[in-house]
Parts: C-alpha cells; sequence; structure tokens
C-alpha cells in the first residue's frame, strides 16, 4: 500500500507524519545542517520553481521560498501542513496534501500547481524510503520524471543501508533523540521493508510512534531511477558535496531527466 490509482491519501502516507508531527522540529533540530542544505539546492534549482516530496514542517521549504524561489511542496501527513502553516510561510510557498508516489497526479487534480512542470524535484532525509513497498518508489520515480522539465534535477537524500549479512532483524534501543524514547525496529532483509516504533514514556504509559520505510542502496536508488529515464550526475556524501566514497554513511544523489 501507499496510495491508490487516484492519489488519494492513504494510511501509508500520512503514518510517519502523523506520528511525528508534533515533536518533530523538537527532536530533530539538532541532526541537520540545514543552512548547507538550504544553500546547495538553491544553487541546483536556478530560478525553479522547485517540488518538495515530504515537505513536513517546512524545514526546507520555508527558507527555499524566503530566498523567492516558488516552492510545491506535498505531504502526506495533514498534521504536518499545519505545523508548517502555523510557521505563516511565504505566499510562494504552496502545500498540497496527497501521496508522493502519486505526486504528478495529485499536483494535475489541484488547480494551483496542475499543468506545473519543475526544474528541480527534492526529496530529502530519508523520505523517499517512507515509501514502504517497492511499487511505491517505482511509481513515485515515474511521477517525479512526468514532471520534471527536460533536463530537470531529482534531488534526493538518504542513509546508506549496511550490508545484508550486517542487517539485525530485531532491535531495540534507545533513541538519539533522547528523553528515555526507546526505538523498537523490525527488518525484513529480504523485502528490505522495516517497521519501526519509537516509544516514548509519558508519566501514565507508553506514547507510541509508529512508522515504516524500505531501504534502498544506492545502486537500487540508481536503477529505479534508470528505469523512470533518469541518470546520476552528481553523489556526495552530505550537503558541503563531500564526494561520496565506500565509508560514506549518507548519500545525496542528483538525477538528470534524460
Ligand atoms: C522525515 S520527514 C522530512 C520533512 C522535511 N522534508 C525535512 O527534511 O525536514 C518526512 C515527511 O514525509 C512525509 N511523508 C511520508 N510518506 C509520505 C508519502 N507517501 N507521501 C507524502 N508525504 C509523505 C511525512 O508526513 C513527513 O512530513
Amino acid at each position: 500500500m501507499g496510495s491508490d490509482q487516484t492519489g488519494v491519501v492513504t494510511e501509508d502516507a500520512a503514518l510517519y507524519g502523523d506520528s511525528f508531527a508534533d515533536v518533530y522540529d523538537e527532536w530533530y533540530a539538532d541532526m541537520f545542517d540545514t543552512a548547507a542544505e538550504v544553500a546547495t539546492l538553491t544553487e541546483l534549482a536556478g530560478d525553479g520553481p522547485i517540488c518538495e516530496l515530504g515537505v513536513g514542517t517546512g524545514r526546507l521549504a520555508i527558507p527555499l521560498a524566503a530566498a523567492g524561489l516558488e516552492v510545491v511542496g506535498i505531504d502526506g501527513s495533514a498534521a504536518m501542513l499545519d505545523r508548517l502553516r502555523s510557521k505563516e510561510p511565504p505566499p510562494s510557498l504552496t502545500t498540497v496534501l496527497g501521496d508522493m508516489a502519486a505526486v504528478a497526479d495529485v499536483l494535475a487534480a489541484d488547480p494551483s500547481t496542475a499543468a506545473m512542470r519543475f526544474p528541480m524535484v527534492m526529496c530529502a532525509f530519508n523520505t523517499f524510503l517512507n515509501l514502504s513497498t517497492e511499487a511505491a518508489q517505482q511509481r513515485c520515480m515515474h511521477q517525479v520524471a512526468s514532471i520534471l522539465t527536460a533536463g530537470g534535477i531529482f534531488v534526493v537524500e538518504s542513509f546508506v543501508p549496511a550490508q545484508p549479512s550486517e542487517i539485525e532483524v530485531e532491535s531495540i534501543d534507545e533513541s538519539s533523540v533522547g528523553n528515555g524514547v526507546v526505538v523498537h525496529i523490525h527488518t525484513d532483509p529480504h523485502t528490505q521493508i522495516v517497521r519501526g516504533e519509537h516509544l516514548e514514556p509519558t508519566g501514565t504509559g507508553l506514547r507510541r510512534r509508529p512508522w515504516t520505510a524500505r531501504y534502498l542502496h544506492p545502486a537500487q536508488f540508481d536503477e529505479l531511477a534508470a528505469d523512470a529515464g533518469l541518470v546520476p550526475i552528481h553523489r556526495w556524501s552530505d550537503w558541503h558535496r563531500a564526494p561520496f566514497d565506500e565509508e560514506s554513511t549518507t548519500h545525496i544523489t542528483v538525477y538528470r531527466r534524460r
């Protein structure tokens, strides 16, 4: 599951955002190099417009729009978009509720974004992996390619997964977000589907924050992209554009539409 044929939001598309909307900005604030990210994206974007998949609370879209770019942000979680709107974003930022697996269909159905084409589409911080089936990931790549202008780019950021022999099927670890939060993760190394849950002590019990993901190795990203007519032109290990190598734990890959 992930989206239906019309691009209507399904449970999967809202799962991550609805689980984390109330804590996302607070828990993950220190994890990002947002200034470097915005600088690189601004340079890549040219004159825009740009489309962000999984725009969330607007961590990137708001500064990009404030820098003068027209930005369209899609998200599957109304709770995340409510957070974004509470920050009173610039009018050049348009948000659309929908499943990014069906981004082209969702934008086509909205009068404010119908027929828009983008020189740059982006998807930051493992968000692409929130599409938790191979079919949804394939569909998303094809839909992204269809809203890019000729020669347009898709910028995607993802962690680099461990090798199959090192994957733990079941794990329970203290989360890096602190506050006693524990993360329970079940990984199926065959399907690469991960089902996780952040468990947060509340004083009276546990608040459960479920999420799902399907991890991809960089070569698998390239295969999905190639199938949609996208070719890699850059691969970096951080937003300062440090070269990617076998030690890298993250990749930022720029694909160009043929
Ligand atoms: C990790 S957050 C990233 C937010 C923001 N892009 C950032 O970098 O801070 C992932 C976002 O993707 C959204 N998301 C997850 N699956 C989605 C889907 N299938 N369609 C649209 N949005 C989705 C979540 O609601 C959430 O806002």
